[in-house]
């Protein structure tokens, strides 16, 4: 049976039912702008007209760019500031009125990259990166991840490391790849300073584009492009409720 699983960004919120023993979408995902302003209530809404557009009944996994501990949100670097101790997982649950997971996006795409992607198989400390509009991070340690690290508000040179480095920034402030891959970089030096990963695994949009910025990147670990491209989120999303049933 496939499980539904959804991506909620700060620009768009988009899913789709997933053959978790695959990995693939069954069915082709569907986006919806997120709304503005991105509230619970107005994000739960959302939610649930996706679920209905696919005519789906049964549990949801759902991501959210913030701390998420327990169904409850702690955060809100890029959402509206009301997300700060809602309660996610009964809110989505009412708008539903089925089973929902809710995880943090950096988690939920490094669950799917470790079963499907480029983490695969892969034992030892592994470290995903999400550079978007803000960068997601993932750990796992022999295969099992540590929840929440939250690793792109870690400082370099006096900054948040998402406010130097995420793909937005390398929009924003027009950077040629190997500027914007230069910042990435001493980022990728400071968690190898903390963690010493045997392989890092570069995500997000920019995963498609890793031929342009890939050999300006030099840190002593493996580095791999993500595999799953945009539809990490929403894959692990649902592979977090396998795990729960
Ligand atoms: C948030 C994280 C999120 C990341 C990617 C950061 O600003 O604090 O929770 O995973 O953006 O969306």
């Amino acid at each position: 049976m496939p499980i539904m699983g959804i991506d909620i960004g700060g620009s768009g919120i988009k899913g789709a039912p997933v053959d978790v023993e695959t990995g693939q979408l069954v069915q082709p995902r569907h986006r919806i702008v997120t709304p503005q302003p991105s509230t619970p209530e107005a994000v739960a809404e959302v939610v649930a007209q996706l679920v209905h557009h696919f005519g789906y009944e049964g549990p949801v996994g759902c991501t959210f760019p913030a701390i998420v501990q327990h169904g409850v949100t702690l955060s809100a670097a890029n959402v509206d500031n009301s997300w700060i101790g809602a309660h996610a997982q009964e809110l989505f649950m009412q708008a539903i009125g089925h089973d929902v997971r809710v995880l943090n996006d950096g988690d939920a795409a490094g669950i799917a990259e470790m079963k499907f992607g480029a983490g695969k198989g892969r034992q030892g400390v592994v470290i995903i990166l999400t550079f978007g509009t803000g960068i997601g991070s993932a750990i796992f340690t022999e295969g099992v991840l540590v929840p929440n690290t939250e690793f792109g508000h870690v400082q370099v040179r006096g900054k948040d490391a998402e406010h130097r480095a995420a793909a937005r920034i390398r929009d924003e402030e027009k950077l040629s790849w190997k500027e914007w891959a230069t910042r990435a970089n001493e980022f990728l030096q400071y968690m190898e300073m903390l963690f010493s990963p045997d392989l890092f695994i570069i995500g997000g949009g920019v995963s498609k584009k890793y031929d342009k910025f890939g050999k300006y990147l030099s840190v002593r670990a493996e580095l791999a492009p993500a595999q799953l491209g945009n539809d990490a989120g929403i894959v692990g999303a649902a592979l977090a409720v396998k795990d729960l049933h």
